[in-house]
């Protein structure tokens, strides 16, 4: 090579080592696909079964001309399909956590753990019957962590809402053992989860009653919509009573006020048949969307394993992660933001709108102190209720903001995640390769 030829081809190695963040040559010019798991598959299966909802003049599941079963047949191949006893699909995942709370008695006088990396919907749920959030800090799994669990079980004490943050489950057993140990109710969140497992058993059936969400962002989605779980027949009855209007139905899907057991107050949040519908088609696709996002997620993390200041979250049993989230630590938050930040310059971004690849400092209110009505003890009553309610005196001295939970804090500053979407080719897990490795050569070495 002449040493003009020499020149030039170090003068395009450099340009092509230079990160995009400081005006090198972007891996990728096109947006990742959006990350939302469900949407990409919503197809002809999904209209076949609304259709025929909607030609039935059908929508409520209980009674009406010619119901087509939507919500039930969908309960009915969820049980089949990961081993529950009984299944009710409800109107969210929100709703579910209320209704699950109920179902265990907790109300005032009760406190229950909740992960500091959550989402708000399981706080509001907490405060809604009546009792009183009490953090619990993370470990690598990024879910609870049954030390601090153990360490933090006092007289108050009544569940713990465990939630398979991320897509996958953490020490779910070693949780569950504790709260039989101590006669707490468990309820595990598993809205980010569905279609997730631990050593083959699908997480909902570690606790006394499971939730999912089917929100848009979820691995199925029918817009909005959910599931609850429960093994034990009594307290599924109460369930059912709870996500509808207080009382059970009769074989003509009439309330049935009968049974003094089960004379309650309703939450309102049945699943229409239109959502049962797109929820069944999906159902029966979640295998291919998890396996997809799982396959493409661990390809990925394996080719960065080597990368020298890059770390990623314990998953105990990878075969049942479901797979949408590639979560990781960085040495420091300063680094985390510019690693980022180098990223999204490299390509490794989704359409306007989209969260492919953030901080998880602009992860909201997915960390206990970003939310507001937590940290001020807000109320929806003019009274303060629950905080002031007199049996919750014990919690007077609970602390909701920065600094209550040291793992959390530090995961939240140094860390950062990457939406692995449902749909990702091999060209795109190879830019997103490409790009770590460039941007880590760059800011980690
Ligand atoms: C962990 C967790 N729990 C509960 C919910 C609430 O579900 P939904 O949006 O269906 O009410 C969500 C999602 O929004 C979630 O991520």
């Amino acid at each position: 090579m002449t040493d003009l030829a020499e020149q030039g081809s170090r003068v395009g190695q450099e340009r092509a080592n230079r990160l995009a963040i400081d005006g090198g040559v972007p891996v990728r010019s096109e947006p990742l696909p959006w990350e939302l798991p469900g949407v990409h598959w919503i197809g002809e299966e999904e209209r076949e079964l609304v259709d025929r909802v909607v030609r039935a003049r059908s929508p409520f599941r209980f009674y009406g001309p010619d119901p087509q079963h939507m919500v039930e047949t969908l309960e009915r191949e969820w049980c089949e399909a990961f081993g529950h006893r009984n299944a009710l699909g409800v109107s969210s995942g929100t709703a579910a956590l209320t209704i699950a709370l109920s179902a265990l008695g907790v109300g005032p006088g009760d406190e229950v753990f909740v992960p500091g990396y959550l989402w708000v919907s399981c706080l509001s749920a907490v405060v809604r019957v009546g009792a009183i959030p009490r953090l619990v800090d993370i470990d690598e799994t990024f879910c609870i962590d049954p030390e601090d669990l153990k360490r933090k079980i006092g007289p108050h004490s009544r569940a713990v809402l465990c939630v398979h943050m991320s897509g996958a489950p953490g020490r779910i057993a070693e949780i569950a053992e504790i709260c039989r140990a101590h006669g707490l109710g468990l309820v595990e969140d598993c809205a980010q989860a569905a279609g997730a497992s631990v050593g083959g058993r699908a997480v909902g059936r570690f606790g006394d009653i499971g939730i999912f969400s089917f929100q848009l962002n979820k691995n199925m989605t029918s817009g909005d919509g959910g599931m609850l779980v429960a093994e034990d027949d009594a307290l599924f009855r109460r369930i059912v009573a709870l996500h509808d209007l207080g009382y059970p139905r009769n074989e003509k899907g009439r309330l049935d006020s009968s049974d003094e057991a089960c004379q309650l107050w309703g939450m309102g949040a049945r699943m229409s048949e239109l959502a049962g519908a797109m929820a069944l088609a999906q159902m029966r696709k979640l295998p291919r969307i998890t396996g997809a996002m799982r396959a493409s997620k661990w390809r990925i993390r394996e080719q960065l394993a080597d990368l020298p200041g890059l770390s990623f979250r314990h998953i105990p049993d990878p075969a049942g992660d479901t797979g949408p989230f590639l979560l990781m630590l960085l040495p420091d938050a300063a680094l985390a933001r510019r690693f980022v930040e180098a990223l999204r310059a490299e390509g490794i971004a989704g359409p306007p709108g989209s969260l492919a690849c953030i901080t998880m400092q602009e992860w909201g209110m997915h960390w206990y102190f970003n939310v507001p009505s937590l940290v001020q003890r807000r109320s929806n009553s003019r009274d303060g209720f629950p905080w002031s309610h007199p049996a919750n005196a014990f919690a007077k001295d609970y602390h909701y903001g920065v600094g209550a939970l040291p793992r959390c804090d530090e995961f939240q500053a140094r860390g950062a995640l990457l939406a692995i979407g449902s749909t990702l080719t091999e060209a795109d897990e190879s830019d997103i390769v490409t790009a770590f490795r460039k941007v880590a050569n760059g800011l980690l070495r």
